[in-house]
């Protein structure tokens, strides 16, 4: 059988990692979150106090990127590969309003970017990959053999992203989260490094309207047709 790259960019809380997590596991090939290695970043940034409501010490960050090292380990019962950083599980931590609130200014470094792409490409050179995240289509895997781009209303993405939180015990309003989602993808997408873009040759998916099935329904038959 033929292994390809599927790569999977997007808008925030567009239901990337759900599909691609499913669809990884019908493949059987491995699947990454890259969203999850800018939040590491970021996690380690909040941790050190580089970054706060009024302050980011950049080049202390830019410094200090020799001392963080992610890795993902498959956790068995939760069916996905968890986020570590320098040994430490944090997948709870990371999914937090603050982190997402710091993330998309983290991720604009470029040093930022260049460290954590070349990790992402190490993870996928034997192909058999899913991988989600912003730019993934155009800067990790400009080749990859599947390209999608996944789209929603800021509104039904906030409401998505809500009930997650909601379900997971934290306490916030629609309003903050509407307002994360819209100014993460207004940083994402004005970048000047590797900003959030449709590749030219990406299929786009407006998910507004589909559910989870339907969404991996369309994505395997891609996929099977190149396999
Ligand atoms: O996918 P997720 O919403 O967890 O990503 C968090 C943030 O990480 C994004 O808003 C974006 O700023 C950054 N990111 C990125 N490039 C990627 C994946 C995520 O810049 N490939």
């Amino acid at each position: 059988m033929n292994k390809i790259v599927i790569a999977i960019d997007g808008f925030s809380s567009t239901g990337k990692s759900t599909i691609a997590k499913q669809l990884a596991k019908t493949l059987n090939y491995i699947y990454v979150d890259t969203g999850a290695m800018y939040r590491a970043v970021t996690y380690f940034a909040l941790e050190n106090k580089l970054i706060g409501e009024d302050f980011f010490k950049e080049d202390e960050l830019i410094e200090r990127l020799g001392e963080i090292a992610i890795t993902f380990k498959f956790n068995e019962a939760a069916g996905f590969a968890e986020v570590y950083l320098n040994g430490k599980n944090i997948e709870a931590d990371i999914r937090t309003l603050k982190v997402s609130k710091f993330v998309s200014p983290v991720a604009t470094l470029s040093e930022v970017r260049r460290k954590l792409v070349e990790q992402q490409q190490l993870m996928g050179k034997d192909k058999g990959i899913v991988m989600d995240g912003r730019d993934i289509a155009t800067v990790v895997f400009p080749d990859a053999e599947l390209k999608i781009f996944m789209t929603a209303s800021a509104e039904t993405r906030a409401k998505r992203r809500y009930k997650e939180l909601l379900d997971r015990g934290h306490q916030l309003s629609y309003d903050e989260v509407l307002e994360n989602v819209t100014t993460r993808d207004r940083i994402d997408s004005t970048r000047e490094e590797s900003p959030l873009v449709k590749a030219d040759n990406a299929i786009e998916i407006d998910n507004s309207n589909m559910t989870i099935d339907e969404q991996l329904q369309r994505l395997i038959v891609l996929a099977e047709e190149l396999i």
